[in-house]
């Protein structure tokens, strides 16, 4: 269709009816200024030229790349590498050719504020979160103008809106920016948009905001509700129609939390209650303000090894312990120098659990290595002792290795310690899950209640185990990271998975020895940690599982090749959307029983184990548990909120 058959009477006539001819013909004589044709920009522009404002003055100097894919309007393979105005412009010009159009193609900056602003009747914010210098300028201008400024903001999956209108509270009145350091703007910027944070409560990976390297997560619900919302604030101030509200008012409309709230922060952020929000918000987000090293995007020009050994560091261990160093000899070869803790750590039975560790990491190196189309070639070092082995990784060009479907989901995987669904694991859960630990492993779930009743049970014998065990203490104590929820080489207090005022306790208690002991003695110390640890995650999930290796797990070379199928394992859960918590002590204490090692000065301790040895075989058959290499419990439910990261891979490379 060619555009001598556009008619703009025709094409914006379904408009009539929320709005008059005569407004519509308004509307056509409109300016609107844009700056910024990405997350939110593009469908303000589209959504304003479906509206029928008849000129636009926009800005932006990006082009389009993957990452915009999620949320982008004009973000589509074709135009992929293209100038998003160049892009754009096109769409909006296919919806209405008559459009009068000013194009700012290096964006917008002190020297073209006005320029840019010059015709427009409103001016639209669609800027960039992160880019509060040019934001200042373009609201400052806009007041010296009189020209009303609006901006929705995408939060979660919500919009915050605020309105700045001329002879009203200024942009700077209301966000207070200027004097403080980048970091405290970005939080009174985000705590000014959405003072109710309405989005706070389900971010449910919280490593995805990385404030410090300007990233966070969105969503594309979002970025369409603040064209909505947006659209309607432009439609409400050109044609002087409905109440308008503005800062320091504000409306915010979260669809995932079914909430609409109009906030109302006099005095903006010097607001006692937004003061008081700031102080909370500099506490929780401090993490995320300095880089997270452990989230370092991976940068092109590393060397490929450094690259893949980026995403490998990854793996899981026991206690986050990280049994690994590593060498990056040349490009195609990385040698990886295990430990283990066997000397101080009484979870790690002749060091077996740093060695699943390192299968477990060896199997991450081969997902890491198959996103470059290299295969790893791993060989374990002959002559190195089990407590030290060394394992030689070569990677070579093989056409036919495709990046592995569990690549994206590396560093997504984390434990889940809290209750999880119950909702059962439908039939392609369990058969990807059995088919991913590969045909020299297997699966036994328990899964109807009866049976995850009686590992309740169990777990809850193991946790009384566990927390009156002398040996296992100074392990407790110097594993947890009280004062985080993040730990680079550590578990974090908060993804325990104890309320508040438990882990309080609990902090108090690991003080010492003593304080355990009089708790436990005295104070039933250990009923409330295990109903909540052990007891009621131990049903709140929908099986509980235990892997089984072809033969009995006896050599280095076996726990390798086991961790490598747990590995896949739990990549797999990962990737369906599935949470996953080990549960490794009662197969642990087990080990320890029927290989008669001797390990606690406590008589009461040894007989509590071997208790629960026979409990577990009465879950599962002898037979059974002498090949059984891992154990624990998956269900559906939300990410946890709090997790281990990792060491960065600085302090992980052997230097010499
Ligand atoms: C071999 C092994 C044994 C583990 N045993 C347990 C366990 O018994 N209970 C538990 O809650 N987590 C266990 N974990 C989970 C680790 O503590 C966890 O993976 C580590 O802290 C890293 O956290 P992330 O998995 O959330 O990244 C185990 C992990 C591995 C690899």
């Amino acid at each position: 269709m060619s555009t001598s058959q556009f008619d703009y009477t025709a094409a914006f006539a379904r408009n009539i009816g929320w709005v008059t001819q005569s407004e519509q013909s308004i509307l056509r004589s409109k300016r609107v200024a844009i700056a910024g044709l990405g997350g939110v920009g593009g469908s303000h522009l589209l959504t304003l030229t479906r509206l029928g404002i008849g000129a636009f003055t926009v800005a932006d100097f990006d082009t389009f790349e993957l990452a915009n894919f999620n949320r982008q309007a004009g973000a589509t393979l074709s135009n992929l590498g293209r100038n998003k105005t160049d892009a754009l412009l096109e769409q909006a010009l296919d919806i209405n050719p008559e459009l009068d159009l000013n194009v700012f193609p290096d964006g917008v900056h002190d020297h073209n504020a006005t320029d840019f602003l010059a015709e427009a009747d409103l001016y639209l914010d669609s800027l960039d979160f992160f880019a509060l210098q040019a934001r200042q300028t373009m609201f400052a201008n806009c007041a010296r103008l009189d020209i009303p400024a609006v901006t929705a903001a995408p939060m979660g999956m919500g919009v915050a809106l605020l309105n700045f209108l001329p002879g009203g509270m200024s942009f700077e009145e209301y966000f207070q920016l200027t004097g403080h350091d980048e970091e405290e703007q970005l939080l009174r910027f985000l705590l000014g948009l959405s003072p109710a944070m309405l989005q706070g409560t389900y971010l449910v990976d919280p490593t995805a905001v990385r404030l410090a390297e300007h990233k966070g997560p969105s969503t594309p619900m979002a970025c369409d509700l603040c064209a909505g919302v947006a659209g309607t604030q432009v439609l409400k101030i050109l044609l002087g129609r409905g109440k308008v509200i503005s800062a320091p008012r504000g409306l915010h409309f979260d669809a995932y939390k079914n909430r609409l709230v109009q906030t109302w922060r006099p005095g903006g952020n010097r607001n006692p209650l937004q003061q008081l929000g700031l102080k909370i918000a500099r506490r929780r987000f401090s993490q995320r303000l300095t880089p997270l090293s452990a989230s370092e995007p991976v940068k092109s020009r590393d060397s490929v090894g450094r690259q893949i050994l980026e995403i490998a560091r990854w793996a899981p261990s026991g206690d986050n312990c990280q049994p690994w160093r590593f060498e990056i000899t040349d490009d195609n070869h990385v040698v990886i120098h295990g430990n283990d803790t066997r000397d101080h750590c009484v979870y790690d039975l002749r060091g077996h659990a740093s060695q699943l560790s390192q299968g477990i990491l060896l199997e991450t190196i081969a997902i890491a290595a198959s996103g470059h189309g290299l295969q790893a070639h791993i060989l374990a070092r002959p002559g190195q002792p089990d407590t030290n082995p060394v394992f030689d990784v070569e990677f070579k060009k093989n056409p036919d290795i495709k990046p592995d479907p569990l690549l994206p989901h590396v560093s997504r995987r984390m434990v889940q310690r809290r209750p999880m669904s119950t909702r059962p694991i439908n039939n392609r859960e369990r058969q990807l899950l059995e088919a991913s630990v590969g045909s020299d492993s297997r699966v036994i779930w328990l899964e109807n209640f009866r049976d995850r009743l009686r590992v309740a049970r169990l777990l809850s014998r193991n946790g009384g185990l566990r927390l009156t065990l002398p040996e296992a203490f100074k392990t407790h104590s110097s594993i947890i990271q009280w004062d985080s929820d993040q730990s680079e080489d550590r578990i974090p207090a908060k993804a325990v998975g104890l309320d508040p005022v438990t882990t309080h306790l609990m902090r108090w208690a690991m003080g010492s020895w003593n304080r355990v002991n009089f708790l436990n003695r005295y104070m039933a110390g250990t009923l409330i940690p295990r109903i909540e640890l052990d007891f009621l995650t131990g049903i709140a999930c929908a099986s509980h599982f235990i892997i089984m290796a072809k033969e009995p797990a006896r050599t280095l070379d076996d726990f390798v090749a086991a961790g490598r199928s747990v590995q896949r394992f739990w990549l797999t859960c990962t990737r369906l959307g599935l949470q996953l918590q080990p549960e490794m002590t009662p197969l642990i204490f087990h080990s320890y029983v029927r290989n008669n090692i001797e390990f606690s000065s406590n008589l009461r301790s040894q007989k509590l184990a071997k208790k629960l040895a026979s409990q577990l075989e009465d879950i599962a058959a002898p037979e059974k548990i002498e090949h059984a290499v891992f154990m624990g419990r998956i269900g559906s439910g939300p990410t946890p909120t709090a997790r281990s990261v990792r060491l960065p891979l600085d302090q992980l490379i052997l230097r010499n």
